[in-house]
């Protein structure tokens, strides 16, 4: 990488951030591109400041995560509709004005769109039907995307009057954890933590309940492979690793700050090199 004066900067801005796979991604499909630009994480504990930070130091674009999605949307100059209707804000794009000298800071939302588009890969959401585990943030998010698309979805969480605040808010249905064995779907998929490292061995629906289903993503990218996605496999379903989410969502980053359809292979690729080292 040739750093020099022309140089974009990009940065992650989160807390923690040290492991985030993002600057692998962005900056392999910078080099891949050619584009004079550098990706950087930062940790941030005050977001004022830092977004402030950036705006003084000339940055280009960040991508913002855990804890500051929410947060960040009172520090914008600009925040797109779909942002706003999600209530968090993944992607920041700074614009120096040449006239006032000033530089604008507008927030989108690209994880709705990161899931439909690895969703897409495998099926058309159009009409289809989805069992969504988790209430959370990510969850949000993801039922956002499927209702988008014009796909019917059902929300399951451990804590039930969660699953059902976010049916209402965002318009779908919710069923009691318990009775998922009882609700059918084309698509499940998982938003919470369950599966994730050191808990590889768990999984947050049971095995015999899997073919009851297409195809079943889990958000969860380490391990790549979980249990979830283990048993989904043996049960012959079409599954979508963690991985495909980050990635789609940066994809769409990019085209954000650089007008350009960066390459999705270049960028896995580059996600799964990362992934391997942490
Ligand atoms: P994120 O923004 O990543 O979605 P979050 O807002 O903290 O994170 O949401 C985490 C989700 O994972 C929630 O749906 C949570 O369920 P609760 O609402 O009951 O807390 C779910 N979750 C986390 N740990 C879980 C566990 N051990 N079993 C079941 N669900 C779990």
């Amino acid at each position: 990488m040739n750093i020099n004066g022309k140089t974009r900067l990009f940065a992650i801005i989160g807390n923690p951030v040290s492991h985030s796979l993002s600057p692998a991604m962005h900056n392999a499909a910078f080099a891949e591109l050619g584009i004079n630009a550098a990706y950087v994480p930062i940790k941030a504990d005050n977001i004022e400041q830092t977004v402030a930070g950036l705006r003084t130091l000339g940055f280009v674009g960040a991508s913002v995560t855990v804890p500051f999605k929410e947060t960040v949307m009172g520090c914008l100059d600009k925040i797109d509709p779909t942002a706003a209707k999600i209530g968090a804000v993944n992607t920041l794009a700074f614009r120096q004005t040449d006239q006032e000298k000033i530089c604008i800071c507008n927030g989108y939302n690209t994880d709705w769109i990161g899931s439909n588009s690895a969703l897409a890969q495998v099926i058309d959401l159009k009409g289809a039907t989805a069992l969504v585990i988790g209430a959370g943030g990510a969850a949000k998010a993801v039922v956002f995307g499927l209702l988008t698309a014009g796909a019917k979805v059902t929300i399951a969480n451990r804590t039930q009057e969660k699953a059902e605040g976010l049916a209402l808010e965002l318009g779908c249905d919710s069923v009691p954890f318990e009775n998922i064995a009882t609700t059918s779907a084309d698509i499940l998929i998982n938003t919470t933590t369950v599966g994730m490292a050191p808990h590889s061995g768990r999984s947050p629906v049971a095995s015999e309940l899997l073919p009851n289903y297409q195809v079943v993503m889990d958000i969860v990218y380490a391990p790549l492979q979980t249990t979830l996605l283990k048993q989904a496999i043996a049960c012959g379903c079409k599954v979508i690793d963690g991985l495909d989410m980050l990635l789609y969502q940066g994809v769409e980053q990019f085209r954000i700050w650089t007008g350009v359809q960066p390459p999705p292979s270049v960028m896995r690729k580059a996600l799964l090199k990362a992934i391997d080292k942490l």
